[in-house]
């Protein structure tokens, strides 16, 4: 199966940095056409200065998070109508960094829904906190993070995809990834937990599982290779066109050993 790998651009980069940054990472996947689903997430006004230069659909456009409502008074929010006008296909929900700041599972729940009615993709993140591994707490936690979200979204239809991210949130921007044996028993743990929710084959036809938490171009096949992960969200090493690139093909030759074995 093809990776998918995520750029997450968080606040890191102004509109004209976005810009130039998205212009050189098209030209090099146009050149290389690297067997692998890649997705950019610049920020809300950056979208739509990419609806035209990714229309060729070789890099995929994504949001970082979305509001659950079409329209109203809702001062700052940004709507998956608006969303869907500059392209964006793909949407990050309940980064880690958001849920920091007051976001619920609650929210997380009417999000993943919201994309899903506008056939946006929900690429949506879990992961638990290093007090709450230290404390044992962690299955627990990223178990209850997809419950919320789960038990209230009905099952995803045909055609539908909806991506997970495990993000331990101790190991993003840290420099210190999860250890693959860590990352693999986690992703196993999210797929059972999902099994559990939703009919098996649901789960494996309409599910995906991104391992993110300082990605970079030499860890990047521990995940997809070793711990079976369908790709990577990246946060730091996506902001530079030519790692992300270098990341992106070591990803998709991880994926293509794993296969021949
Ligand atoms: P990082 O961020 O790759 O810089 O650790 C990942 C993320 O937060 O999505």
């Amino acid at each position: 199966m093809r990776p998918t790998v995520v750029a997450n651009w968080k606040m890191q980069l102004g509109l004209a940095e976005s810009v130039k940054a998205g212009t050189e990472l098209h030209r090099q996947i146009s050149a290389t056409q690297p067997e692998a689903t890649v997705v950019v997430c610049p920020s809300f006004v950056a979208l739509p200065y990419f609806h035209e230069p990714f229309a060729d659909g070789r890099i995929q456009l994504g949001a970082q998070d979305l509001f659950w409502s079409d329209k109203g008074a809702f001062t700052g929010e940004v709507s998956p109508l608006t969303l869907q006008e500059t392209g964006a296909r793909y949407v990050i929900i309940g980064h880690s960094e958001r849920r920091h700041l007051g976001e619920t599972d609650t929210d997380v729940a009417r999000k993943t829904l919201a994309a899903l009615a506008h056939s946006l993709m929900p690429i949506i993140c879990v992961g638990e906190t290093g007090q709450q591994r230290t404390e044992n707490r962690h299955e627990v936690t990223v178990q209850s993070q997809l419950k919320a979200v789960f038990r209230s979204t009905p099952p995803p239809t045909r055609g539908q995809v909806i991506y997970i991210a495990y993000e331990p949130v101790w190991a993003i921007g840290t420099g210190e990834p999860a250890d693959p044996d860590t990352a693999e028993s986690m992703r196993e743990l999210i797929r059972q937990t999902l099994i559990d929710l939703i009919p098996a084959a649901l789960v494996e036809s309409s599910f995906r599982i991104l391992y993110g938490g300082s990605v970079n171009v030499k860890n990047v096949p521990n995940y997809v290779r070793t711990g079976r992960y369908d790709g990577a969200l990246v946060g730091g090493a996506s902001l530079d066109p030519n790692e992300f690139t270098q990341l992106i093909n070591a990803c998709v030759a991880a994926t293509a050993g794993a296969e021949e074995k």
